[in-house]
C-alpha cells in the first residue's frame, strides 16, 4: 500500500528528476545535483550497480589456494568471492539466509566454511547450507537447498573476476570491447599475479567524481608529475561505445635525476615491458600498469559522498625477492592513495564535493569535439562518453 508519505516522496523524486533532465541537455554539462542528491544516488544503485554492467569484485591472485575468500561490496550489497573446495571461483551475496546477519567479516582469508555468528549456521565455501543447531524442529517446509547462498553470475578475465545481479548483462567480452585487450595487458595476461598487499581509503566525494578523475589534470594538479617529467602525449587511446569503458597506453618517461627525490630509486623501472597503462572500467574500477606497479583500484560507494577505495597492488610469481620488495616500496609511494603522484586527488575530490549543491554545473571543455580515435592522452573525451551513456540509462535525455 502506498501511503501519503511514499506518494509525496515520489513526487518530489520526479520533480528532482525533471528539475535535472532539464538542465542536462548534452553530456558535457553535468547539473551538479547528480553528485548530492541522495535519490539519484539510490536510483544510481538499482539501474547501475544492480543494472546490466560487469564489475571486479577480485583478482584470482588474492584467492592464491581452495578455500580462499575475499569481502567485498557490490554497490550496498555485501560480496563474498569464495574459491570452492572444487577449485570453482564463486560469488554470493555475504548475507546469513536465516535472519541476514553479514556472514563474513574478515577482508580475505582460508575457509572450508562459514559460520554466522548468531546461530551458528554453517555454509560451506560452495556456498550450500550444511548445518545449524536445533534444524530437527525447524518449520516444516524447510529445505537445505532453499537456504543457499544467493549465488551471482561470475565471469573472469585476465584473472579479473567480475560479477553482476542482472540477468541481461551482455557476455563479459562484449561488455568490455575495445577495453578488452587494455584489461588483458594491464594484468599481464598470463593468470600469473602475486597479491603484493593493499591500501585502503575514504574519500569525501561522489563516487562518480572519484571515477571521473580525468587525464587533463595530471600534469597540471599533480606536482609529482611534473618533477618526474610526466605531462603525457598522444597515447594510445581506447574507448568503449556505448558504455565508456576507457584505456590509455603510452611510453613511460624514464626519471632523469633532477635533485627533487632524496631516493630516485623508488621511480626506477627495473622490468622489461616499459609501456604504461590506465584502464577505466565503468561504473567504478580502474587499472592501472604503471612502471614497475600493477594496480586495481576497486571502489564502491558509500552513500552519495562518500567512495571508498581498495587499493590492490601486484607482481608476477618471476619477481625475484628483490624485485617484489622494490614493487611493494613503489607501489604505495607512487601510486597509491598518499602517493607521490596521486597525493593531491583526495583534496580535489573533496573541494568538488564541497561544491555539489551549489546549482552550477561541471563541465568539459577540451577536445571533447573530436572522435575518439583522435583523441590524445590529456582529453577529457575519455570522460565524456561515458557521460552521455550515464544520461541516457539514467533516463535524464529526455
Ligand atoms: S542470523 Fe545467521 S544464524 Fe541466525
Ligand atoms: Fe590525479
Amino acid at each position: 500500500m502506498v501511503n501519503a508519505t511514499d506518494r509525496d516522496t515520489a513526487t518530489e523524486y520526479e520533480q528532482v528528476r525533471a528539475s535535472i533532465a532539464a538542465r542536462f541537455t548534452n553530456p558535457l554539462d553535468l547539473p551538479k545535483e547528480i553528485f548530492s542528491d541522495t535519490s539519484v544516488y539510490r536510483e544510481e544503485l538499482d539501474r547501475i550497480f544492480y543494472g546490466p554492467y560487469w564489475h571486479p569484485v577480485a583478482h584470482r591472485a588474492e584467492l592464491g589456494e581452495v578455500n580462499s575468500f575475499k569481502t567485498t561490496w557490490l554497490g550496498e550489497v555485501p560480496i563474498l568471492v569464495s574459491r570452492g573446495a572444487d577449485d570453482r571461483i564463486r560469488a554470493f551475496v555475504n548475507t546469513c539466509t536465516h535472519r541476514g546477519t553479514l556472514l563474513e567479516q574478515r577482508a580475505v582469508g582460508v575457509a572450508e566454511e562459514f559460520q554466522c555468528p548468531y546461530h551458528r549456521w554453517l555454509f560451506n565455501s560452495g556456498g550450500e547450507f550444511c548445518g545449524a543447531p536445533g534444524e530437527r524442529e525447524f518449520r516444516s517446509d524447510f529445505d537445505r537447498k532453499d537456504y543457499a547462498l544467493p549465488e551471482l553470475r561470475v565471469s573472469e578475465i585476465a584473472g579479473l573476476i567480475f560479477v553482476t545481479r542482472h540477468p541481461d548483462t551482455p557476455l563479459l567480452e562484449a561488455f568490455l570491447g575495445e577495453c578488452a585487450d587494455p584489461v588483458r595487458d594491464c594484468l599481464l595476461d598470463d593468470g600469473e599475479l602475486t597479491l603484493l598487499g593493499y591500501q585502503k581509503v575514504v574519500y569525501k566525494t561522489n563516487w562518480k567524481t572519484y571515477f571521473d578523475n580525468d587525464f587533463y589534470h595530471a600534469p597540471l594538479l599533480h606536482t609529482g608529475f611534473r618533477i618526474l617529467g610526466w605531462q603525457g602525449g598522444k597515447g594510445d587511446v581506447r574507448i568503449t561505445q556505448p558504455t565508456g569503458h576507457f584505456s590509455v597506453g603510452y611510453q613511460s618517461t624514464p626519471y632523469v635525476d633532477n635533485g627533487y627525490l632524496a631516493d630516485p630509486s623508488v621511480v626506477q623501472f627495473r622490468g622489461t615491458d616499459d609501456r604504461a597503462r590506465v584502464v577505466a572500467l565503468r561504473p567504478v574500477t580502474v587499472l592501472t600498469k604503471h612502471v614497475d606497479t600493477i594496480n586495481i583500484r576497486f571502489a564502491r560507494p558509500r552513500g552519495v559522498d562518500r567512495t571508498e577505495v581498495s587499493y590492490a597492488f601486484f607482481g608476477h610469481v618471476s619477481d625475484t625477492d628483490e624485485y617484489r620488495a622494490h614493487r611493494v616500496r613503489q607501489a604505495s609511494n607512487l601510486l597509491g592513495p598518499s602517493g607521490f603522484i596521486t597525493i593531491e586527488d583526495a583534496a580535489v575530490f573533496n573541494r568538488q564535493q564541497m561544491t555539489a549543491t551549489d546549482g552550477t554545473l561541471a563541465r568539459f571543455v577540451k577536445g571533447v569535439d573530436g572522435c575518439p580515435e583522435d583523441a590524445t592522452q590529456n582529453d577529457e573525451i575519455g570522460n565524456t562518453v561515458g557521460w552521455a551513456n550515464y544520461r541516457k540509462v539514467m533516463g535524464f535525455d529526455h
